[in-house]
């Protein structure tokens, strides 16, 4: 506008330029009439509250700069709209933000969200119950309230924008910033109109202010546009989130306070691209499909390849007709560090781990030396096999009693619980992205492990975590040696001394004061059977134990 002006003015007469001068000079005492009225306006509110006058700071602060926030443009330029719909949550109407986002194209409208604080008293160890009615005796798990939608209902906005607490910097298991975050993923996904397949989602970007940033757990860094820190001290982090995976965030329950939902057995949910069976063309291979993949590791020592062997084999013989029509080779991943020698390679390739992967282990920087524990951290390469885009990861200590094919359909990270808040390690859905297992390797110098495990660091990252039943990662505690095995358990984790390594004749735990509670003996015959069903030259691997178990 403004050079489109000055052209025009070139071709006036100077009689002209001397009046508009004229103009200008006289309407100057009225402006300076207008700006002091305005700061009139603007001081009774000044008085009041310390809140109050802090915002009034902000203000003045703006009128003075008003600098266009640095992720503006960025999102622009994308949206390609007239009017940019944005939502705050958590920012005051008169923040410094907001003034700044005045006078811009293209033109800004902005929206409070407002929403039901969570109560105060709520505690994470409420969300994160150790132990819930699984086989829902008492009726279904119930969660405590949170509400985690706006308090009307939110369309059309193509930003959402808010402010994280600088009080939850660093504080993993607050319940307002999560309330916080799912609020934000609600809004964002109900205003993106995520619903069935073939629709895609509008794009619905989201920028969280303050040092923090959100939960990674809810906003993947995959979906990180920038983040600047700017001179002004204000973090912002731009986020364009896939929102069919957040929706499905959105759908969990808030914790572990009930059992997370399998959707695709309701029908309703197929925007999550459940893979599916096609009826036509039965040479073709998955519609809607996500690639996915069996993985287990072995690193330090050979100790745990017979392990492997039996996993391989009882994945392989639980197959899903459901899922893969027709049955075709599941992708078995294996992770295996130097210690691993090819020979016995080359028989955890027979066994079924048809895909391996030579990795350098990771040790955990504050571990003891040569602790038990020392190189478990090597499990964060979990998080590079991205060609895969969801992975269930089992230890070498499990055996596959039923298939888990269904559960590729949760989302990260969906686990089995352990104690307290915590989840096992032992069996996980995982999402691998390079982004996130770079931001791990960060991590491990600042975040401590309560065993030095890669269980307790796992559980400080995702302590926002999904709830599969216990069936899934049966840890081998019973009450008594000879209790029974539930009949519908899809696996057993055995904790404590290996069945190879006890022998076939009784389970060796028993032996051992502090083995004892990992003890039993139907569980120790069932790991005994699947070796029996193994391949001659397959069982010769189970160690140098052999002499001991013939
Ligand atoms: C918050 O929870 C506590 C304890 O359950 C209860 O006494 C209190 O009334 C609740 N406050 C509100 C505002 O609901
Ligand atoms: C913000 O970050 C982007 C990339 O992350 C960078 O290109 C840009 O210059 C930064 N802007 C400011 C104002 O720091
Ligand atoms: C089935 O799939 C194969 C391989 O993709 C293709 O060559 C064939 O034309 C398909 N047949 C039908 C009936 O769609
Ligand atoms: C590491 O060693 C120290 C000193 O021996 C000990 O106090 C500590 O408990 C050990 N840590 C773990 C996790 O075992
Ligand atoms: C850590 O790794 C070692 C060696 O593979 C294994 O014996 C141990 O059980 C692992 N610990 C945990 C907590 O996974």
């Amino acid at each position: 506008m403004a050079l489109h002006h000055n052209h025009s003015l070139r071709s006036f007469s100077l009689k002209h330029k001397l009046f508009i001068i004229f103009l200008l000079l006289i309407s100057l005492p009225s402006l300076l009439i207008v700006i002091i009225s305005e700061k009139k306006h603007q001081n009774p509110a000044s008085l009041g509250t310390t809140a109050l006058r802090h915002d009034q700071n902000n203000n003045v602060h703006a009128n003075k700069k008003a600098t266009k926030p640095a992720w503006f443009d960025v999102i622009a330029k994308d949206i390609k709209k007239e009017k940019i719909k944005i939502g705050l949550v958590n920012i005051h109407e008169d923040e410094e933000i907001v003034c700044s986002l005045q006078h811009l194209h293209p033109k800004v409208e902005t929206i409070t969200v407002n929403f039901d604080h969570v109560n105060e008293s709520l505690k994470w160890e409420d969300l994160y119950p150790e132990w819930i009615d699984e086989n829902e005796k008492w009726g279904k798990a119930k969660c405590p309230e949170m509400l985690t939608t706006a308090t009307a209902k939110m369309n059309n906005l193509n930003v959402v924008v808010a402010r994280v607490p600088e009080s939850s910097c660093g504080v993993n298991r607050d319940v307002f910033r999560l309330q916080l975050n799912l609020v934000v993923a609600n809004v964002a996904v109900e205003s993106g109109w995520v619903s069935w397949e073939g629709f895609d989602p509008r794009v619905v970007y989201v920028v969280f202010v303050g040092s923090c940033g959100p939960m990674e757990e809810i906003f993947r860094c995959d979906d990180l546009l920038m983040h600047n820190h700017s001179e002004e001290g204000v973090d912002y982090w731009v986020y364009k989130p896939y929102l069919r995976s957040l929706k499905q965030k959105t759908l969990m329950p808030i914790g572990s306070c009930q059992i997370s939902p399998l959707f695709a057995e309701t029908g309703k949910e197929k925007w999550r691209g459940r893979p599916q069976k096609q009826k036509q063309n039965s040479s073709s291979i998955l519609v809607g499909s996500t690639r996915i993949a069996y993985v287990t590791i072995l690193h330090s020592s050979e100790l745990y390849v017979c392990g492997a062997i039996a996993l391989a084999h009882t994945i392989l013989r639980n197959p899903d007709e459901d899922i893969r029509v027709p049955p075709e080779p599941k992708d078995l991943v294996l992770l295996a560090d130097d210690s691993i020698t090819s020979e016995s390679l080359t028989a955890l390739r027979a066994a079924g781990w048809n895909k391996i992967k030579r990795i350098q282990r990771i040790r955990n920087p504050f571990a003891n030396k040569s602790s038990y524990n020392e190189w478990n951290y090597s499990k964060l390469r979990l998080w590079e096999l991205t060609m895969y885009e969801k992975i269930v990861f089992l230890d070498s200590d499990v055996l596959v009693l039923k298939s888990l094919d269904g559960f590729f359909y949760y989302p990260q990270l969906s686990a089995a619980p352990n104690e307290k808040t915590m989840f096992n390690s032992g069996v996980m859905v995982i999402e691998p992205s390079q982004c996130m297992f770079e931001n791990m390797l960060k991590k491990i110098h600042k975040v401590k492990s309560y065993n030095e495990g890669d269980q307790g660091f796992l559980n400080e990252v995702f302590a926002w975590w999904h709830r599969t039943p216990s069936k899934l990662n049966k840890l081998k505690v019973f009450r008594s040696n000879d209790e029974m095995i539930p009949e519908d358990l899809y696996t057993i984790h055995y904790l404590g001394l290996k069945p190879w390594m006890c022998g076939r004749h009784y389970d060796c735990n028993r032996d051992r004061e502090d083995c004892r509670v990992f003890a039993s003996d139907v569980a120790h015959q069932k790991w005994w059977q699947v070796y029996d069903s193994l391949p001659k030259d397959l069982q010769s691997y189970c160690g140098g134990l052999s002499k001991k178990i013939r």
